[in-house]
């Protein structure tokens, strides 16, 4: 890849997508807060998701359940228990490391995934790993690290008032599997899909977006009959791909990576991930699951409800199976942005950054730029007539070149230039991102062209 994320980063800080969290205090380690631009990129993604998964799609139905959930949520999932990661600290230079990725990076062919403690320990021992830090060998014990945040519910700080902050949306949608198929009298196969915060307490955050501790998901659980014949799990990877399509990530900057039986996280049956080759190497961006019965199980067991589905035509009760896509909003906007991220040639002695983002994603889809300051007022009309149609940003300060440039680097896909020859002939200049060529449209077509083009 060209560009490095550092350079990536700093434009994006400069251009208002992205802030560092709590900055005028120094910052909090790995939290971002989104610019004004990001948060029109963050919902344009997030609608074209809920449009691609929910509202056009024949089968799915939408939810937003609580982040705060009954513990046993979590005994039932395996949060609470499986949901740790052995860490050890060197003790000349205090890096806090993950054992299994310390092993895992010198020997990239072995998978650490279910070792103990004592086999992690006894391989380090054995082999005489060194921190990759400061190369000693000083170690502390290896001790499991709890990776949901805890709270208190109520005003008593105590072990009965202990709450946790979902690390996954999908454990909302697995508890109300019943109240959604009863209200809406679904019948299989159908999905549940939603959009919301989740929170792990990862022990090594980092990568800019890529891996923070509160991050947003985008998940949809879809329920069916495993006897359907039906190869519902390529259907999703098929629908996950047909939406990178859309928001036009470059294939050739993804692909899709069969897990290993031994790398299965404890619920899986099957998983596909699309990584995506970020700058700091491949990394998974969506993983589709084949979650089995697993959860619907564990709930039921757990609450003792009956949560089977009632087959009308065959009078069977079954436990229906699920496959999941889940990726995060923060996480395939990295990816988005740095799919976009390019820095061009104009000329000979002149270069350019551009963010060649979807008209579907990008900030704003419009810039309507007067060429004179004595142009403003009848520019300015213009302006409020597309605003109510389209994402639409107005830009009267600097020079035309300028103005252009600044355009470029947010990604705006058009700028309408209004100009002297407006006021004769009412028409106004196109002027394409990606090309640099120019068009001459009139005002009165405006809405016709835009829709036509910006898709
Ligand atoms: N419900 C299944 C689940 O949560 P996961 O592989 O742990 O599976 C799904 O997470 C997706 O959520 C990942 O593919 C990634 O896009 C995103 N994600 C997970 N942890 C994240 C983190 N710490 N920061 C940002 N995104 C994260």
């Amino acid at each position: 890849m060209q560009y490095t994320l550092e350079e990536v980063v700093n434009h994006l800080k400069t251009q208002g997508f992205v802030f560092q969290g709590s900055e005028i205090y120094g910052g909090l380690a790995n939290s971002w807060d989104f610019g004004p631009l990001g948060v029109e990129l963050e919902r344009n993604l997030k609608n074209l998701w809920w449009q691609h998964f929910i509202s056009k799609s024949r089968y799915n139905v939408g939810l937003d359940s609580a982040i705060l959930m009954n513990n046993n949520v979590w005994k039932a999932s395996g949060h609470l228990g499986n949901f740790a990661d052995p860490l050890l600290d060197c003790k000349k230079c205090k890096t806090r490391m993950r054992a299994d990725k310390l092993i895992e990076d010198k020997y990239p062919n072995l998978n650490c995934g279910g070792w103990s403690n004592e086999q992690l320990k006894t391989f380090i021992t054995e082999n005489q790993l060194l921190c990759p830090n400061c190369g000693a060998y000083d170690f502390t014990d290896i001790r499991q690290f709890e990776l949901m945040f805890k709270t208190n519910q109520g005003v008593i700080e105590d072990e009965k008032s202990v709450v946790y902050l979902r690390p996954e949306t999908a454990q909302g949608i697995f508890v109300n599997f019943k109240n959604v198929q009863r209200a809406l009298r679904k019948k299989l196969p159908f999905g549940i899909g939603q959009i919301g915060k989740s929170f792990r307490n990862e022990i090594t955050p980092g990568n800019f977006i890529f891996r923070t501790r509160e991050f947003e998901q985008m998940e949809l659980e879809f329920f069916y009959d495993v006897n359907d014949q039906t190869d519902w799990f390529n259907y999703w990877v098929e629908e996950v791909t047909k939406f990178l399509n859309l928001i036009n990530l470059n294939p050739k900057n993804y692909s899709l990576c069969e897990h290993e039986k031994s790398e299965l996280a404890h619920y899986a049956k099957r998983t596909i991930d699309v990584e995506y080759k970020f700058p700091f190497g491949a990394g998974e961006l969506w993983g589709i699951a084949d979650r089995g019965d697993f959860d619907l199980r564990q709930h039921a067991t757990m609450s003792k409800h009956d949560l089977t589905y009632l087959n009308q035509e065959t009078n069977m009760k079954i436990l229906p199976h699920v496959i999941e896509p889940s990726v995060g909003v923060g996480r395939l906007m990295l990816a988005i942005l740095y799919d976009a991220y390019h820095v061009e040639k104009v000329g000979d002695d002149d270069s350019r950054i551009v963010l060649k983002l979807s008209p579907l994603l990008a900030p704003y889809q419009l810039a309507v730029i007067p060429l004179s300051k004595q142009l403003n007022a009848a520019a300015y009309q213009v302006y409020e007539k597309l605003l109510q149609r389209f994402q639409c940003t107005y830009d009267e300060t600097g020079n035309i070149g300028k103005r252009y440039r600044r355009q470029d680097a947010i990604g705006t896909p058009f700028c309408v230039t209004f100009d002297f020859e407006s006021l004769e002939d009412n028409k106004v200049t196109i002027r394409n991102r990606d090309t640099m060529e120019q068009d001459r449209i009139a005002i009165a077509n405006l809405e016709d062209y835009f829709i036509a083009v910006l898709r």
